[in-house]
Parts: structure tokens; C-alpha cells; sequence
């Protein structure tokens, strides 16, 4: 037998041990025994950072809705694996069976074929968290199509540079989504971004919020009759093992958002590995993972991690405020919750608020709780610790990125002993190494410096659709022969990993990764605007906040401040998203740059965070008076 469940920490040692020193044998054991295979791999791995090329069971061929759905038919065909909880409480929860859940995908993938999807073609999904979400992406999946899917907060501007960078033909979409007490008009947002999409030949809508919206005909079809019409069944379309499974776009040190790549066996492998381990899950236990389904967690941990064991996973339509700050508590009481993987950003929200709203719920039923997303903060560790798990739930702090595809660094759930704010331990397989910045390597412990992963795992991303050269760039040149994470980190004394958050010019807000270069192109488009720069600094909710420093053309100066602050975060929103939106902007006249023109942020980062003692060297600077000026009018 594998080592597929990891019980104690001899055990985590020992089988780490194994998968690092040899990690073909490792990996070939959990694939051949935990999963189903239509063809076994002629080779494991065949990598070489440099190119980059990364192949895992190459020659290998599957569905991965086969070993998310179909075999769990004969002995888990009448168990939940997905319970849909609404937005509105008083709306009924939705108990999705396998069976159900097989019904459900092969009808959409009929209908996605009767429009022409085939293997290899891409579809765009921009949908709230709705079951129809779920059955979607399992449904691209099954016919062997590319799913990209668009989290529904991003503007119609951001959907166009997405649908557009991976040219799909075909988007699904809703009538518009409910978001707490409010609705959104998300088809109106699609159809604004279908102008600039001249390829998406079909709209396929499902109706959700029933809001009168627009259909243009010969393109848009309500999904709900195509579905009422479809066959039952389908039958998978074999992929290989290095076909890719779904792109999923972050955001970068330029403008242009980068399309991660995820190939099929290897993500499988992984993520249900992950899963099984992290969250210690059993049969019969109930997990929930709060994120969107639109960003990576949800990918790998509502999805596929969760339904590749055949578990039960919770598909959460609201957000914790609503209709009160007690929905989260509220939730794992109704639907006896085990397992709760949420972002600080969350908990730091709702640690303000009264603590009724926790106690007056029975947590009894939950084992494990997961943090995923920024740096978990000593005091919102402590109040997650005892307030919702009461002293009895372990905290993972699973480290990881849309580019790793699954968790990393993080301790194992009653295996390894957690210490607030360290992500402990690699997970089996994982091999970091940090980095000093001559690029050589720092050994031993008590050392900081810039993470790395020296080795593949199965899941790392493959490329950046259509940009293999900006892989390459972004990922492997930083450091020879390692896959660089952007991610600063200590180690202790004892081994332990602290991740110290990012070293390049991506700034983590609420959970979210935000590339501060599209959101000054964004600003810089106002027409009153010559310049822009943005920071981040610490707040007590989001983690980070952006403080916008903004140089003003001549048109602007006359302006009233509070009107531009406002049209600028009004711009930020119609080009991104409001999860980009601005809490600081202060109008500057210049930005202190070097003497080759590069905009010193180091000092913008610590005029933001308010921390001007010692700004370090400022004699290179092309114009050291501005940096004076910026201290002496900072808002
Ligand atoms: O900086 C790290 C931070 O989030 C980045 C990855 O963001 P994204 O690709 O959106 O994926 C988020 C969900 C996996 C990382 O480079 N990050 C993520 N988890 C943690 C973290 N920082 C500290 N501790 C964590 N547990």
C-alpha cells in the first residue's frame, strides 16, 4: 500500500524522505493505486527547469471526471458530493448526489457539443457560485475542452482580455448573481464585454436572479432548456496526461494578465493527494472551502481535490455578512461542517464583530480548520483558534499559488505541531530552497531569503497560454534551475517555514493577488493623469490596502481632488474589477525615480505604511526633493 494518508509525524518524515529521494517512485505508487487510468504512463517525470518543460505520466491517458464522478457510481452513487448552500438562508440548500452529479455534467456536456465544443477548444465561464458553475467546468472536463474560468467580480474589460487571450468561442454565463443583499447584472457585463469579443460565436445563460436582461438572438440560448433536453449520459473523451485542464489567469508584474496552464494527470494527482492529507478528510466528513470557485482554491479544493476522494464539498452562493455576520457559523452548524478553509481577510472581518455571533452556533462537528490566501496574523490565528475551533481544531496554513496548483508548505492536521503565523513543514514531495540574492542558496535553518522550489511536483503550472518565453521570464531565470514563487521566507530554528509575503510588485489584498502594473495602466488612462504608482500598506481587514501616489497632467490640476479620487477608483473598477479599488490616493507633484527613470517604490512602501524614520539611501534619486514633499502631504 502507499503512503496515501498520512496518520503521524514518523510517518510524515519517513514518507517525505521517500518522495524527495525518490520522487518518480513516489508519485507512480499514489497515481497507479488512488486513481483510474485508461492508459498507464510509459515515463513519470521528464522535467528541465530550463526550457522550462515539466511532464508527468507522459503517455498516460484518463478523464478526470471518470475519477472525480464516474467511479465513485457503484459505491458512493446516492452520497452528496455537492451541497449548494444559497445566498439567501431562507432559500433551500440543494443536496447534489454523485448520481445527480453525473446526470447534471454529461447534460451539459451534450449541450456544450451540440455548440461545437470539442476536445482542446476553450470555454469561457463567468458564473457565480451556482451548482451549474460546478457542472460546467466538470463538463468542459469531460469532453476534454480547456475550461477558463473568470471569477464574477472582474469588469466587462477584464472578461474581454480574458475571453480574448484565450480565444474562446463560447461563454456561460447567468442573468446576473446575487452578492448578499445585492444583485448584479453579470449578463450585462458580458454582453459589454462581447463587443470587444468578435469570436464568441455563443452566450449560454443560466437563470438565476430571473432580472428582465437582453438576448441577442442567433447567439444567446437560456441554458435551462438545452439542459431539460439533453441525454443523461456521455461518454468521456480520453485526454492525455500533459492535456491541459483549465487555464486560470493571475495577475503579473505587467499590464496583461498571465493564463496559467494546468495539465490534467498530474493536477489530479496532487490536488486529491492534498487533499486527503491537509484536511485529514474521512468518509462521510463535510468540507467547505469559502473561496470562489474563480480563483485556484476553488479550483483545486471545492472541486476537483474533493471530488477526485469522493467527498462531500460545500458550494457557498453568499458571503459571511450576510444576513448577518453570523452566516459562516451559521453554515457549518446546519450542514455539520468537519472541515473550514477560509482566508484571514475573513476572519480578521468578522473577529471585529460581536462575539454572539459565533457562540450562539453549535461548531461541535468541526475537526480541521484551513487559512489559504495571505499571511495569517498572530492575533487572527488566536482568534480563529479559540473561537471557532475552541482549542480543539487544528489551523493549517496552507501556503501555495495559482501556479502550484495545490498546497505546499503546510502542516498535516493532528501530524505536525502548528505554530501561528508558520506554514510549517513542505508538503510530501515539495522541495523549497531559499534563496539569497547573489542567488545562492541559504542552508541550514535560521536563514531568510527568497523562496524557491527546486523540483517539480505534479502540479506546477506548464506555461502561460500563448507565452511560453514569459513562463520562462517570470518563473525560471531569477534563480538557475528553480522555480522562483515571488514569495519572500524565513526558517527557524526548528525547520519551520514563515512565508514574509511578496518581493516583487504584487501586492496581496483580501486574499487577492493584485499586480500593481494594471492597476496604474488602469489609472494612468484617465485622462487627467500623467503618472501613477501604487504601494501597498498594512491594514487591519484586507492584510494589504493600495495607496495610490498620482502625478496629475496640467488639465487635472484645476480639478476638484474628491471628484478625481473618486473617477479614479470608478476607472480602476470598469478596467479590473472593485477588488482593485484604492483606499489612499494622494496627488503628487513627481515620483521619486532613479537616475535610469525606475520608480523607487521602496520609498513609496514606507512613506504608505507610514514609516519614514529610515528611508535608506535617496542620493541616487533623480530628484530627492520630491520625496520630502511626498511625506510632508501624505492623506
Ligand atoms: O504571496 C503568497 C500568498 O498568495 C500568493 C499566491 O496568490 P494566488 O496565486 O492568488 O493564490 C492564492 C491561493 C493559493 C502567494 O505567492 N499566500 C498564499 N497563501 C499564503 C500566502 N502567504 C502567506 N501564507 C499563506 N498561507
Amino acid at each position: 500500500m502507499s503512503n496515501y494518508h498520512i496518520k503521524h509525524l514518523e510517518e510524515y518524515f519517513q514518507v517525505y524522505r521517500k518522495s524527495v529521494r525518490n520522487p518518480e517512485a513516489f508519485w507512480e505508487e499514489i497515481a497507479e493505486e488512488h486513481f483510474v487510468w485508461r492508459k498507464k504512463w510509459d515515463k513519470v517525470l521528464e522535467w528541465d527547469f530550463s526550457k522550462p518543460e515539466i511532464k508527468w505520466f507522459e503517455g498516460a491517458q484518463l478523464n478526470i471526471t471518470e475519477n472525480c464522478i464516474d467511479r465513485h457510481l457503484p459505491t458512493r452513487g446516492n452520497k452528496t458530493a455537492i451541497i449548494f448552500e444559497p445566498n439567501n438562508p431562507k432559500e433551500e440548500a440543494q443536496h447534489i448526489s454523485y448520481h445527480q452529479l453525473h446526470e447534471q455534467v454529461c447534460k451539459m456536456a451534450n449541450v456544450l457539443k451540440d455548440h461545437g465544443v470539442k476536445k482542446g477548444d476553450r470555454v469561457c465561464i463567468y458564473l457565480p457560485m451556482i451548482p451549474e458553475l460546478a457542472f460546467a467546468m466538470l463538463a468542459c472536463a469531460r469532453i476534454g475542452a480547456i475550461h477558463s474560468i473568470v471569477f464574477a467580480g472582474f469588469s466587462s474589460n477584464a472578461l474581454s482580455t480574458r475571453i480574448n487571450d484565450a480565444d474562446c468561442k463560447i461563454v456561460i454565463t447567468s442573468d446576473g448573481s446575487y452578492r448578499g443583499a445585492k444583485s448584479i447584472d453579470l449578463k450585462g457585463i458580458v454582453d459589454k464585454a462581447l463587443e470587444e469579443c468578435p469570436n464568441v460565436q455563443s452566450v449560454l445563460v443560466v437563470k438565476r436572479t430571473g432580472a428582465e436582461i437582453a438576448m441577442k438572438p442567433g447567439r444567446d440560448k437560456w441554458l435551462s432548456h438545452l439542459l431539460d433536453n439533453a441525454y443523461g449520459d456521455f461518454v468521456a473523451e480520453i485526454v492525455d496526461a500533459e492535456d491541459p485542464l483549465f487555464i486560470l489567469y493571475t495577475s503579473g508584474s505587467t499590464g496583461r494578465p498571465k493564463g496559467m496552464v494546468h495539465s490534467t494527470a498530474g493536477y489530479m494527482v496532487y490536488t486529491a493527494y492534498t487533499f486527503k492529507n491537509v484536511f485529514q478528510y474521512r468518509e462521510n466528513d463535510v468540507f467547505w472551502c469559502t473561496a470562489d470557485i474563480g480563483w485556484i482554491t476553488g479550483h483545486s479544493y471545492i472541486i476537483y481535490g474533493p471530488l477526485a476522494n469522493g467527498a462531500t464539498t460545500v458550494l457557498f452562493e453568499g458571503v459571511p455578512s450576510y444576513p448577518d455576520h453570523g452566516r459562516f457559523w451559521e453554515v457549518i452548524e446546519k450542514h455539520k461542517v468537519n472541515q473550514f478553509y477560509t482566508a484571514p481577510t475573513a476572519i480578521r472581518a468578522l473577529a471585529k464583530e460581536n462575539l454572539d455571533f459565533v457562540e450562539k452556533h453549535d461548531l461541535s462537528s468541526l475537526k480541521v480548520l484551513g487559512s489559504v490566501g495571505e499571511p495569517i496574523n498572530e492575533e487572527a490565528w488566536h482568534w480563529y483558534n479559540n473561537n471557532v475551533g475552541k482549542n480543539q481544531s487544528p489551523i493549517v496554513d496552507t501556503w501555495w499559488q495559482t501556479e502550484t496548483g495545490g498546497i505546499m508548505i503546510t502542516p498535516i492536521p493532528y501530524v505536525t505541531p502548528t505554530t501561528p503565523t508558520f506554514a510549517t513543514l513542505p508538503f510530501i514531495g515539495i522541495q523549497p530552497a531559499l534563496m539569497d540574492e547573489h542567488g545562492n542558496e541559504l542552508k541550514g535553518n535560521q536563514v531568510e531569503g527568497r523562496l524557491c522550489i527546486k523540483f517539480p511536483w505534479p502540479s506546477i503550472a506548464r506555461t502561460i497560454w500563448g507565452d511560453h518565453d514569459r513562463y520562462r521570464d517570470t518563473y525560471f531565470t531569477a534563480y538557475k534551475d528553480q522555480y522562483f514563487t515571488g514569495d519572500g521566507a524565513l526558517r527557524d530554528a526548528v525547520g519551520y517555514y514563515r512565508i514574509t509575503g511578496r518581493v516583487d510588485d504584487v501586492i496581496i489584498v483580501s486574499g487577492h493577488n493584485l499586480g500593481t502594473a494594471p492597476i496604474e495602466d488602469a489609472i494612468n488612462e484617465h485622462p487627467a493623469v500623467a503618472e501613477s504608482a501604487i504601494v501597498g500598506f498594512p491594514h487591519d481587514v484586507k492584510g494589504n490596502a493600495l495607496y495610490g501616489f498620482v502625478m496629475l497632467k496640467e488639465i487635472g490640476e484645476s480639478r476638484d481632488r474628491e471628484n478625481l479620487r473618486k473617477e479614479i477608483n470608478q476607472q480602476i473598477t470598469e478596467l479590473i474589477g472593485p477588488i482593485a479599488k484604492l483606499d489612499k490616493i494622494q496627488f503628487v507633484s513627481g515620483l521619486p525615480k532613479t537616475r535610469s527613470g525606475k520608480i523607487m517604490r521602496r520609498i513609496l512602501r514606507k512613506i504608505a505604511s507610514n514609516d519614514v524614520s529610515n528611508l535608506g539611501d535617496t542620493s541616487t534619486l533623480l530628484n530627492p526633493e520630491v520625496v520630502q514633499e511626498i511625506i510632508d502631504q501624505v492623506v
